[in-house]
């Protein structure tokens, strides 16, 4: 009796530690603010609008990947949350998003994401902003901001 009493509490916790509190889970996951309109000169530095459509934005000049790009923002867009948007971009693999493009090839032959990776150029700084420009875009919301006042000394 006393064992499968025990077997019961560590089926629980276990259980418990699955509900997103373990090592691995997004819970506490905070970026600084960033700057949306900085964000906006990254979004055209980077030229996402090579494979992207965004509402307001255009680039007649730069050449286009697809003949169907991704649009960004809006509601229909697979991402719906924070971390998402910020995986999107640093991890663009982790989750495709083929959605209406189903018949866009928009991952390679060994199912990658042909979203270039822009984690070796991309400044964190600059991937910060460019988050804060797309996110009022998309309707996700937002993160908690750190609170930095409660560090201050009364
Ligand atoms: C070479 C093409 C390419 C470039 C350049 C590119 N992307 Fe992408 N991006 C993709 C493809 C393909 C997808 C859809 C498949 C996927 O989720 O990886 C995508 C998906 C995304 C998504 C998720 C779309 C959604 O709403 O579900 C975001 C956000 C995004 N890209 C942001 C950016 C930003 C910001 C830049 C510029 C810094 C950029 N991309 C540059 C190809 C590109």
């Amino acid at each position: 009796m006393k064992n499968l009493l025990f077997i019961g509490l560590i089926t629980l916790v276990m259980l418990l530690a699955g509900c997103g509190k373990g090592a691995d889970s997004p819970k506490g996951f905070s970026l600084p603010k960033g700057n949306e309109q900085n964000g906006e000169l990254v979004f055209n530095k980077y030229q996402c609008l090579a494979c992207h459509t965004l509402e307001g934005y255009n680039d007649a000049d730069l050449g286009k990947v697809f003949a169907d790009p991704i649009p960004l923002g809006g509601t229909s867009a697979k991402v719906k949350t924070y971390a998402q948007l910020v995986t999107s971009i640093i991890n663009p693999s982790h989750e495709l998003a083929p959605r209406s493009h189903a018949l866009v090839p928009v991952v390679d032959d060994n199912g990658q994401s042909k979203m270039t990776v822009f984690n070796d150029v991309m400044t964190v700084t600059e991937m910060i902003d460019v988050v804060a420009f797309l996110q009022p875009k998309y309707k996700v919301k937002p993160i908690q901001y750190t609170n930095y006042l409660q560090y201050q000394v009364p």
